[in-house]
């Protein structure tokens, strides 16, 4: 079996952070989101994977590589245009010939793993494809599958109005080759892309076996920046804590706090779960939990919670407590005292301020 992973696109709800970086390579309890798809597909015992880059694509390869440090190969598969999964899937085929694959999204994250879904896949010759999908609360917002009484996908519908269900398509699906007969056939959207529920649907309805996989753990699609916060408070609380940063004796840190190496603390307070990245220094903070702060950081007099930080950013003085933020590399938020009070501000586009 072969991995494809989906790393092109726009990222759009992700502004202003995915002007500058591919959503992919932001990282969630400080690892990038797709090392830790890449790790997962290795963990299933898949090693050759296909990336499918848009823009971003020199990121991207300068992160991963050839994929050596992650105990796999990675074959670049260039998209062209972002002109939707399915075409996405359409480009890959000369790098997936005849084999069976999994296809995650570069943007998803799942609890415990998808060796489970690998091996029910591998059990099934006969079956074609194979979807993950999860019970959600609201399934109107989502792709919604309808199932057929002996268990087999019927029908998939985009945000149905009355749903036939609640069982959600996450963003992980298994097919076999018969997928480009689908991916050939069908049409563009109304909003111009080849839609991979239509290429499931042109399977299902020419007879070939789509079968469900009902994932039970939780996942998380990182489109916009709650999920992204969500994603990263998952994480954290999943993550066994390391201390390998200095804490000084006027400074209390949880029990479940990672302090990577070369960051320090100094009189401040950490609330796990929560990580500290490398070369991060926090001085008289307090760090709250379900926080992120990535490497060369500096964090002086502010107190911030549930909140991802970047890369050499800093945050200094700040008089109110910041909460629920996500904040890009290189960002400066400092208070001066100065008279009169007044704000002063250089944010990029699609910068989201909240002022109390
Ligand atoms: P989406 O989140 O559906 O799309 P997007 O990344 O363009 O984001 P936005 O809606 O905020 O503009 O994409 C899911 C994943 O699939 C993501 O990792 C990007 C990738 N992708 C491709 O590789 N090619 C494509 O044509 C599309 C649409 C997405």
């Amino acid at each position: 079996m072969k991995g494809l992973i989906l790393s092109g696109g726009k990222g759009t709800r992700l502004y202003p952070l995915t002007y500058t970086r591919a959503k992919q390579l932001i990282p969630v309890a400080n690892k990038p989101i797709l090392f830790r798809v890449i790790e997962s597909i290795r963990d299933a015992n898949i090693t050759e994977i296909g990336i499918v880059t848009g823009d971003t694509a020199p990121e991207i390869e300068a992160a991963v590589g050839d994929g050596s440090k992650f105990g796999v190969h990675i074959t670049y598969i260039p998209q062209g245009a972002p002109l939707g999964l399915a075409h996405a899937v359409k480009v890959s085929q000369p790098f997936l010939g005849a084999d069976r694959f999994v296809m995650f999204l570069g943007d998803n994250v799942i609890q415990g793993g998808i060796s489970p879904l690998i091996a029910d896949f591998a059990h099934h010759p006969e079956w074609n494809s194979q979807i993950v999908l999860t019970r959600v609360e609201r399934p109107e917002q989502y792709g919604v599958a309808k199932l057929h009484a002996d268990g087999r996908i019927e029908q998939l519908i985009e945000k149905p109005q009355t749903p036939p269900s609640d069982l959600a398509l996450v963003g992980i699906y298994m097919f076999d080759h018969h997928i480009f007969e689908a991916t050939d056939a069908i049409k563009p959207s109304r909003r111009g892309e080849l839609e991979i529920t239509d290429a499931i649907q042109w399977m299902v309805d020419h007879g070939y076996s789509v079968f469900p996989h009902v994932h039970t753990g939780w996942w998380i699609d990182t489109g916009r920046p709650d999920d992204m916060l969500n994603a990263n408070s998952l994480v954290l609380d999943e993550l066994v804590p390391t201390i390998a940063g200095k804490v000084d004796a006027q400074s209390k840190v949880d029990q479940r706090v990672t302090i990577e190496a070369g960051a320090e603390v100094i009189n401040s307070i950490i609330r796990g779960p929560a990580i500290i990245g490398e070369g991060t220094k926090i001085i008289n903070s307090y760090v709250g939990p379900f926080t992120s702060i990535y490497s060369q950081v500096l964090i002086e007099n502010c107190e911030i919670e549930q909140s991802i930080v970047l890369e050499n950013s800093v945050l200094r003085d700040i008089p109110t407590r910041i909460q629920s933020s996500l904040i890009g590399r290189s960002v400066e938020v400092v208070h001066h005292p100065a008279r009169p009070k007044t704000l002063k501000l250089t944010l990029g586009d699609h910068s989201k301020l909240g002022l109390l």
